[in-house]
């Protein structure tokens, strides 16, 4: 493991390259072109791939050394990742709130050493909400630490959870999607107090990093959506496993997450298994 003011100089020039997309995402938030990726509801923009590019660089310039994982630039089979130090980052998580202007797009910029997450900077530029942290360090809000939330009670009946439909819109890995939300929301079942989908998976971490929601669940996304989340969740005592049953350990590029809010390690434990008593299947990717 690198060292801690090593580190900590990461995390405060991965800030500083935030708000510098921030002002580009911002500005061109609702005013942008498309094209489809893997369907019609898989999008990418110009400015997806003009922020990737400018982070990357400047990334290279000042980190000659450290390997670089970006969406934009990532090829499927053939880009890993290694133990090595390596920065992991969504330019726009988010993609279909930006081209809407809905006010949920952010920079995601992660930083892993052994295939570990050990800082994470997102920033919503159209709230203004900077999160950043470095493991072991305490995770802040525009400054200002974030509580551990290891005394505050949680179960599931009385949980909001962040939940993404993904846009895989048929065959199995949608049914498993929708009969496990249909399961979380019905009286018999889960009975959960609602469910929100804000359309980018950093933001629903930094939500739950903050205990305004209790969990999210999903697969699907990748690597960089999740990446710097995870130091933050982590950093206010949340868990991080498997989003399908009986898996407890996860790693960054699973691809199956449950997140869940720091609480008394009991509640987590048990908030777990009758959370995956509702996933109706195994999500394969
Ligand atoms: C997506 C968003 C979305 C999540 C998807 C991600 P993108 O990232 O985070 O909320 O459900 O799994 O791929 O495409 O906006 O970078
Ligand atoms: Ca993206």
């Amino acid at each position: 493991m690198l060292q801690v003011a090593e580190l900590t100089e990461i995390k405060d020039f991965l800030v500083g390259l935030a708000e510098e997309a921030g002002v580009i995402i911002s500005g061109k938030s609702g005013k942008e072109k498309f094209d489809d990726k893997k369907n019609s509801v898989d999008l990418v923009t110009a400015i997806d791939k003009l922020v990737e590019s400018i982070v990357s660089e400047k990334i290279s310039a000042k980190y000659p050394n450290y390997l670089f994982i970006g969406e934009e630039t990532y090829v499927e089979g053939s880009t890993k990742l290694t133990d090595a130090p390596t920065f992991i980052v969504d330019p726009i998580d988010g993609t279909t709130n930006f081209i809407h202007n809905f006010p949920y797009s952010c920079i995601s910029l992660g930083f892993s050493v052994n295939k570990e997450p050990a800082v994470g900077v997102i920033y919503n530029p159209h709230l203004k909400l900077m999160f950043s942290a470095v493991a072991g360090q305490g995770a802040y809000l525009n400054g200002t630490l974030l509580p551990k939330l290891t005394e505050k009670p949680l179960t599931l009946q009385g949980s909001i959870i962040a939940l993404e439909s993904g846009s895989d819109r048929d065959g199995e890995l949608f049914d498993i999607k929708m009969e496990t939300f249909r399961s979380l929301l019905d009286k018999n079942h889960g009975f959960i107090h609602g469910f929100r989908s804000f359309g980018s998976a950093a933001m629903n971490i930094c939500h739950v990093a903050t205990g305004q929601l209790d969990s999210y669940w999903e697969g699907g996304c990748q690597m960089w959506d999740v990446c710097a989340g995870w130091v933050i969740l982590k950093e206010t005592g949340g868990l991080i496993v498997s989003g399908n049953r009986d898996k407890w350990e996860n790693s960054i590029d699973s691809r199956v997450y449950l997140f869940v809010r720091g609480a008394p390690q009991q509640d987590q434990t048990t908030f777990v298994k009758q959370f995956w008593n509702n996933v109706k299947g195994e999500l394969k990717y």
